[in-house]
């Protein structure tokens, strides 16, 4: 079994789903359901006994202590975490207390775990973490991607918050053995994404004929990868990386925000046309920026490639394609998350349990 944290959110409920349809390893899941944990995005699990889901936060010691002890996870994958940047300017505190006190508290339990394993589950345990790009900071146009060599410069409460959180965990490799790998990726897009975040809030808006609202000029870079892509990347590093090791994960793929939001404009002229037979591009709305704002992020993932043999398989075009037609699909998901109904159906499917198998 693995325990996977956050697998309620975007990327986690992804990655558990894409890990149980490609083998029958059991994921026990840890979630504190924050707004951006959502059950619904993992119903099609319901009944699988393959999946089981712990409502708690990675930050509960005993929890996680107890949850250890009992299941016995060969590894840990930590996608737990407040990542919105927006929401860090506004309000830092959630953030230093999941992304650092959290991820302190979660090393801090799977180092006594993994302490007390015999030799060889000691030797194969492994503690997975996910991070971002943002802790690198900002590049100057043209200057190189992003190396796993390049030095911490976080800008924003967020980003500083996930990059004390992998220095933590190169501690505890560095100072206690505990075998620990990280990632660092750029912006996924794709399905379950909460519509707070460019791509989604800009699809959702558009389909409901709101502004379509861009930071100051737009010309701010971000490097998008579709998310299965990454869930790959992770269950690859999690097979094979080097203990020990950062690896970059990135889609090779530099788009302008204005550029991303003409991109799914253009989609849903072709997929759902506005009635008046206007672009969606009318839409868009030029906005005061975000403070402090990242210029632009670019990833150089050749450490993955040439180590660990992974590679995007989505292209832009490809991922944008399927992204914008798995909205378009799911409106009653749409909805919910809109109206925030997805939080009621979760305790009114789980009422006070605190822990369900095949949620
Ligand atoms: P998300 O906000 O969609 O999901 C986070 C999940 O973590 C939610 O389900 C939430 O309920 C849960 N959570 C929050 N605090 C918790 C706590 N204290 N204990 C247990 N669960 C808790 O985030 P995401 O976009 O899926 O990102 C997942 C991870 O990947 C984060 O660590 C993020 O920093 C990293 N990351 C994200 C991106 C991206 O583009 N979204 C890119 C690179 C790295
Ligand atoms: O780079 C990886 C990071 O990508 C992850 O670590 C974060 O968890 C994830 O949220 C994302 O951070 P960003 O700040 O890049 O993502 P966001 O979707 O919030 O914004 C993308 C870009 O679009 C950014 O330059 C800000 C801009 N933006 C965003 C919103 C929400 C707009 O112009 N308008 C908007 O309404």
């Amino acid at each position: 079994m693995i325990l996977v944290t956050g697998g309620a959110g975007f990327i986690g409920s992804n990655f558990v789903l894409d890990w149980l349809a490609g083998c029958d390893e059991p994921v026990l899941n840890l979630d504190k359901l924050t707004y951006a944990g959502n059950l619904a995005n993992l119903k099609s699990l319901e009944g699988d006994a393959r999946h089981v889901f712990v409502q708690g936060d990675i930050g509960d010691a005993a929890l996680v202590g107890q949850l250890l002890r009992a299941y016995r996870p060969r590894a840990i994958v930590n996608l737990a975490a407040e990542s919105h940047v927006d929401r860090s300017i506004r309000d830092a505190d959630g953030f230093i207390a999941t992304n650092v006190v959290g991820t302190y508290r979660l090393l801090e339990a799977a180092r006594a775990y993994w302490s007390d394993l015999d030799a060889a589950d000691k030797a194969s345990f492994r503690f997975l973490h996910v991070s971002t790009d943002e802790v690198y900071g900002s590049l100057a146009p043209g200057a190189p991607a992003f190396t796993e060599g390049h030095p911490h410069a976080p800008n924003s409460p967020y980003s500083a918050s996930k990059a004390a959180s992998d220095h933590l965990v190169r501690a505890w490799y560095h100072t206690h053995g505990l075998p620990v790998l990280t990632t660092n990726c750029s912006n996924n897009y794709g399905p379950y994404h909460f519509p707070e975040k460019l791509i989604p809030l800009t699809i959702v808006n558009a389909l409901a004929g709101r502004p379509l609202p861009v930071y100051g000029d737009g010309q701010q870079v971000r490097d998008w990868l579709f998310v299965a892509d990454h869930c790959r990347a992770i269950g690859r590093v999690l097979q094979a990386g080097r203990v020990g090791e950062t690896y970059n994960v990135g889609g090779c793929n530099e788009q302008t925000n204005l550029c991303v939001v003409h991109t799914v404009c253009d989609l849903l002229d072709a997929l759902e046309p506005r009635p008046g037979g206007q672009s969606h591009r009318a839409l868009i709305a030029h906005v005061p920026d975000r403070p402090g704002h990242d210029r632009r992020y670019a990833i150089d993932a050749r450490k993955i490639e040439r180590e660990l043999g992974w590679k995007p398989a989505e292209t832009f075009a490809t991922g944008m394609r399927k992204t914008v037609q798995w909205y378009l699909a799911h409106p009653d998901w749409v909805r919910d998350v809109q109206s925030g109904a997805y939080r009621a159906w979760v305790s009114q499917h789980y009422g006070a349990a605190s822990a369900k198998a095949g949620a």
